[in-house]
C-alpha cells in the first residue's frame, strides 16, 4: 500500500551558520526520505528557517541591517550548504511567513477558545537602558552558589548550578552592560495540564523511542507547567491577536512552521493540505529532531495540535548530539566544523555514508572520529563498493562494446544479494542505518572475493576465454548494481553516476530483483577518489581559522578605515582586574636621554606616582602640569631605564601631534574611579 508521509527535520535558527552537528539530522532525515520515494511512497520533506526570537533581533541590530534582511541572507546560506549535502527538501520556507502568520493565529485562537490559554502577571529582568524584558541567557552575573563570575542567568557554566536569574549576583545586561530590574507584565500561559491524560496516552502508544517515553515519565512525575508563550515587545516575531503589543514566544511558532511550510508547498503543488491535517487522517506525519528538543515536540506539540482540532504527529524521532575525535566539538580545537568548510574539501557522500553508517535508532551520541572516517571511507567506499565496477568495466567496454551477457552465470549469487532487499527495507525503515550498512558492505566483500576467485584478469590474458571473462565481469557488473541500489538513499549522487554509467533509468527499490541483462553500459568513469590526510588537515585548520575570524568580526572593516584592528578578546574578569583612576597632573618634566617620554608625578587623591609616559610628541611639560589624565593606578611597578614607572597614563590619539588626554576640571577628582 502507498504510504503518504510528511516529513519534518527540526528548523534551524536563522542566526548562524549550519556545522556539522546539525547535518547529522539532515542526513538522517533525508537518507530515511529517499528511502521512501524509493520504495515508491508518496514521501515530503519540508523544512523552514527559524527566524524569530531574540537573539536575531540582537543581531541585526548589531549588524545595522533589518532583521528580514538578516533572515533572508542567512536563508540563502542554509539552502545553499543543505542542497550542497545533497538534502533534498521538498519545500524549504520561513517561519516569517505569511503561512505561519495565519496558522499560528488559528492554532492560538482556537486553543484560547477551548480555555487552555490563560493570562497572568509576572515579574521578570528588564534593561532599563535598552528598555527590553531580558531573556535568561542575556542576564550575566556571579553564580549565586560558586561565585563564578559572568555566568549565564540560568545556569552556571564553572559549576553546574542552575537558578534564577533573580538570584544572580551583580547582574548585567548582556545587552547594554546595565543593571536590570524587575519589571511587571502580563504573559499568556498554554495551561499543558488541561493536556495530561491524553499526553499519557500518547507518549506510551509507539510514537516514541522507548528511552523518550521514560524520559517523558520524569517530567509527568514532576508535574506539566503552563507554559509562557508571549513575549513583550520590541520582539521579531508575530503579535498576538487580540494583544496589545504582545508576541508568540519563538517556541510557539516554530513547530507551526513545519505546518506553514507544508502548506506553502501544498499550494504549490496542488496537494490536500487538509487531507494531511485532519485528526482521522490517513496519512502519517514524522518530526526528526535532537534529543534537547523532546520536550517541545512530545508534550507542547501534540497538545497544541490537539487543543486546535488538528491531527497528532505519528512519530517524533530524536538523535544523539555529534561529537568529534570522542568530545564536544570544539573552537580552538578547529572541530567545530561549518558544514561549509567541510564541503570546501571533501565530497558531501564520504559524510553521509559516515554517519549513516554510525546512526542507529537510538538518542546516543554519534563520534566523527577523523582517522575512522578517512579509513573506513577508503576502505568501504572506494575500496570495496567502487572498486566493484572499476575492475569490470574496462573489460566489458574494451573487449565486449559496453555489453552485457544475456543471461547469468551465477544466478544463486545474484539472488542472494537481491534476496537481501526486504531485510535492508526493514533497516532503513527503522532507522537502522548502521546495521544497513554494514550487511550491504558484507555484501561488497562477498562481490571483491568472488572477482578475486575467477580472476577475470587472468583469463583475460588466455585464448578462447572470452566468453567467461564477459560473463564474470557482467555478474561483477550485476552486482554492484545491486550494491549502489542499496545505497543509493545515502549516496544519491553516487548512485546518479552509476546509473549514468549503467545506462539505466532512476533505480527503484523494486528494481532490484531484475538483473541487467544484454544490456549496454557506459564507459566508466571513476566515482570516488580516497580521503588523503591533508584534507582532514585543510579542515581543521580552516575552521580555526574560521572561528578566528568570527572572533573578531569587526577588525577588517577597522583596518580598511585605517584604525588598528581589536586585540584579542578578553574576559570580563581580566577588565575588572584593572584600576583606573582620574589623576591630576602635579609635576611634568623632561628627562635626560629620552626622546618620547617625560617623567610624570600623578596625584590619585591617596597617593602620589611617578610615571614615565610616552606623550613628548604632543605636550610640553609645563602644558601638563595641572591637567588630568586617567591612569592604571594598579600596574605593577616596572623599572625603567630612566626609574621606576609606577602606572600608565591613558591618551588617546593617533600618534605625534594628536595625543589627547583630559582637560582639566570637569568635574573629575583625583582618585576617582573611571568605570
Ligand atoms: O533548537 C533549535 O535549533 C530550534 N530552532 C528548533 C526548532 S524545531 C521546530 F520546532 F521548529
Ligand atoms: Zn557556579
Amino acid at each position: 500500500m502507498q504510504r503518504k508521509i510528511l516529513v519534518t527535520s527540526a528548523l534551524p535558527y536563522a542566526n548562524g551558520s549550519i556545522h556539522l552537528g546539525h547535518m547529522v539530522e539532515y542526513i538522517q532525515t533525508d537518507i530515511w526520505v529517499r528511502f521512501q520515494k524509493m520504495r515508491g511512497h508518496e514521501c515530503h520533506y519540508v523544512c523552514a528557517d527559524d527566524a524569530h526570537g531574540t537573539p536575531i533581533m540582537l543581531r541585526a541590530q548589531n549588524e545595522g541591517i533589518s532583521p528580514e534582511q538578516l533572515i533572508s541572507d542567512v536563508s540563502k546560506e542554509h539552502q545553499a550548504d543543505f542542497a550542497d549535502f545533497a538534502i533534498d527538501f521538498d519545500n524549504y520556507h520561513s517561519t516569517h511567513s505569511d503561512e505561519n502568520r495565519a496558522l499560528a493565529s488559528q492554532i492560538y485562537l482556537a486553543n484560547r477558545d477551548a480555555g487552555h490559554i490563560e493570562a497572568r502577571t509576572i515579574s521578570q529582568a528588564y534593561d532599563p537602558e535598552k528598555e527590553m524584558f531580558l531573556p535568561d541567557r542575556f542576564i550575566r552575573g556571579e553564580c549565586p552558589k560558586c561565585g563564578a563570575a559572568d555566568q549565564y542567568g540560568d545556569n552556571c557554566e564553572a559549576c553546574g548550578a542552575t537558578y534564577e536569574p533573580t538570584e544572580l549576583k551583580n547582574p548585567v545586561s548582556a545587552v547594554s552592560g546595565a543593571t536590570p530590574i524587575t519589571k511587571e507584565s502580563e504573559h499568556y500561559f498554554f495551561k499543558l495540564g488541561d493536556f495530561e491524560k491524553t499526553l499519557q496516552e500518547w507518549t506510551h502508544s509507539d510514537h516514541l523511542q522507548p528511552e523518550v517515553t521514560r524520559k517523558l515519565g520524569e517530567w509527568f512525575d514532576s508535574g506539566l507547567q503552563d507554559w509562557d508563550i508571549s513575549r513583550d515587545a520590541p520582539y521579531f516575531g508575530f503579535e498576538i491577536p487580540d494583544t496589545d503589543n504582545k508576541f508568540f514566544y519563538v517556541w510557539m511558532d516554530a513547530p507551526i512552521g513545519y505546518l506553514a511550510s507544508f502548506k506553502n508547498y501544498c499550494e504549490r503543488e496542488g496537494i490536500d493540505f487538509n487531507e494531511f491535517m485532519k485528526p482521522d487522517s490517513d496519512t502519517e506525519m514524522v518530526h526528526f529532531i535532537g534529543k534537547d528538543i523532546i520536550y517541545f515536540h512530545a508534550l507542547f506539540w501534540p497538545a497544541m495540535l490537539e487543543g486546535a482540532g488538528f491531527r497528532q504527529p505519528d512519530n517524533i524521532y530524536a538523535h544523539g548530539f555529534l561529537t568529534v575525535d570522542g568530545k564536544k566539538m570544539s573552537k580552538s580545537r578547529g572541530t567545530f566544523i561549518k558544514a561549509r568548510t567541510y564541503l570546501d574539501h571533501l565530497n558531501p557522500e564520504y559524510l553521509r555514508y559516515y554517519f549513516a553508517a554510525k546512526l542507529g535508532n537510538g538518542i546516543d551520541d554519534i563520534d566523527l572520529s577523523l582517522e575512522d572516517f578517512q579509513t573506513r571511507i577508503n576502505a568501504d567506499l572506494v575500496g570495496k563498493v567502487v572498486n566493484i565496477a572499476s575492475r569490470c568495466a574496462g573489460f566489458i567496454s574494451k573487449r565486449f562494446d559496453g555489453k552485457l551477457t544475456d543471461t547469468l552465470t551465477e544466478p544463486g549469487l545474484f539472488t542472494d544479494f537481491s534476496n537481501q532487499a526486504e531485510a535492508i527495507a526493514k533497516r532503513y525503515e527503522a532507522r537502522e542505518f548502521g546495521q544497513a550498512m554494514r550487511e550491504i558492505m558484507a555484501l561488497a566483500d562477498r562481490a571483491n572475493v568472488y572477482i578475486d576467485e575467477m580472476k577475470p584478469w587472468v583469463l583475460a590474458k588466455e585464448e578462447g576465454k572470452e566468453d567467461e571473462v564477459q560473463a564474470i565481469c557482467s555478474m561483477g557488473i550485476n552486482l554492484f548494481r545491486v550494491l549502489i541500489a542499496y545505497l543509493k538513499p545515502v549516496l544519491p549522487r553516487t548512485a546518479e553516476q552509476a546509473e549514468a554509467f549503467l545506462n539505466i533509468e532512476p533505480l527503484q527499490w523494486s528494481d532490484i530483483a531484475t538483473p541487467l541483462l544484454g544490456h549496454q553500459i557506459n564507459k566508466f568513469k571513476p566515482l570516488m577518489t580516497r580521503i588523503e590526510q591533508d584534507r582532514l588537515d585543510a579542515i581543521v585548520s580552516d575552521s580555526k581559522e574560521a572561528m578566528a575570524a568570527e572572533q573578531k568580526p569587526k577588525a577588517k572593516t577597522e583596518q580598511a578605515k585605517g584604525i588598528d584592528p581589536i586585540a584579542d578578546e578578553i574576559q570580563f574578569d581580566d577588565f575588572a582586574k584593572i584600576d583606573l583612576r582620574i589623576a591630576k597632573i602635579v609635576n611634568a618634566e623632561h628627562v635626560e636621554g629620552a626622546d618620547k617620554l617625560l617623567k610624570l608625578t600623578l596625584d590619585i587623591g591617596l597617593d602620589e606616582k611617578q610615571v614615565f609616559a610616552g606623550i613628548k610628541s604632543a605636550y610640553a611639560p609645563e602644558d601638563l602640569v595641572g591637567k588630568l589624565t586617567v591612569m592604571v593606578a594598579n600596574l605593577a611597578p616596572r623599572k625603567m631605564r630612566f626609574g621606576l614607572s609606577e602606572g600608565m597614563v591613558l591618551a588617546a590619539g593617533p600618534g605625534g601631534k594628536d595625543l589627547f588626554i583630559l582637560s582639566p576640571d570637569d568635574g573629575a577628582q583625583p582618585g576617582m574611579r573611571v568605570k
